[in-house]
């Protein structure tokens, strides 16, 4: 539902991607401000769908497991309104996810340097990925194995490192629109 006082609702659905720790889930809330429309977190909704944290889901049914909800639930929103979707680090990785994204929406990569996503992450219990990767050589590696497919699924990149959720949102929308 739009929020009172905004004309400016999405015409397409925004997915954000992005390593973890690039600040999704803080700009999907910007973005929401901005506009009026609603966000989709998909790792809070799986979560909640399944009745189990995001790692417990990794521990007791495995990754291949969690990757196939993440594209059931893609494929899903492709009907209803017009919504921010906060996107699974991951969802990038599989082909078909970035076609079912493509289909309704623009994709917008988000990016940070691993220092930065380092200090983002670094109390941070919820992500089986990062359980051993908790260090700025970690973290690049796995960057660098994903960077290919991230920037290939991307219509917008647009770098975090220092600038303010409300910033980021405001360039999105420029790009966009
Ligand atoms: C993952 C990222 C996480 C979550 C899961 C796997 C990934 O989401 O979906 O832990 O493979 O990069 P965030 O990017 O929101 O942390």
């Amino acid at each position: 539902m739009q929020q009172a006082g905004k004309s400016n609702a999405l015409l397409c659905n925004i997915f954000l991607i992005g390593f973890m720790g690039t600040g999704k889930s803080t700009v999907a809330k910007a973005l929401k401000k901005e506009t009026g429309a609603e966000i989709i977190e998909m790792d809070q909704l799986i979560a909640q769908r399944e009745n189990l944290s995001i790692p417990k889901i990794f521990e007791e049914k495995g990754e291949a497991y969690f990757r196939n909800v993440e594209t059931e639930l893609l494929m899903e929103l492709q009907s209803g309104e017009k919504t921010i979707v906060s996107c699974g680090g991951g969802v990038p990785m599989r082909e078909k996810n970035v076609l079912e994204m493509k289909k309704s929406g623009k994709v917008v990569l988000l990016t940070a340097l691993p220092e930065t996503i380092l200090e983002r992450v670094r109390d941070n219990e919820d992500r089986p990925l990062l359980q051993n990767r908790k260090s700025v050589e970690g973290i690049r590696e796995l960057m660098e194995q994903r960077r290919e497919k991230y920037e290939a699924a991307a219509d917008v990149m647009v770098a975090t490192d220092g600038k303010s959720a409300e910033t980021i949102a405001r360039e999105i929308l420029q790009t966009i629109r």
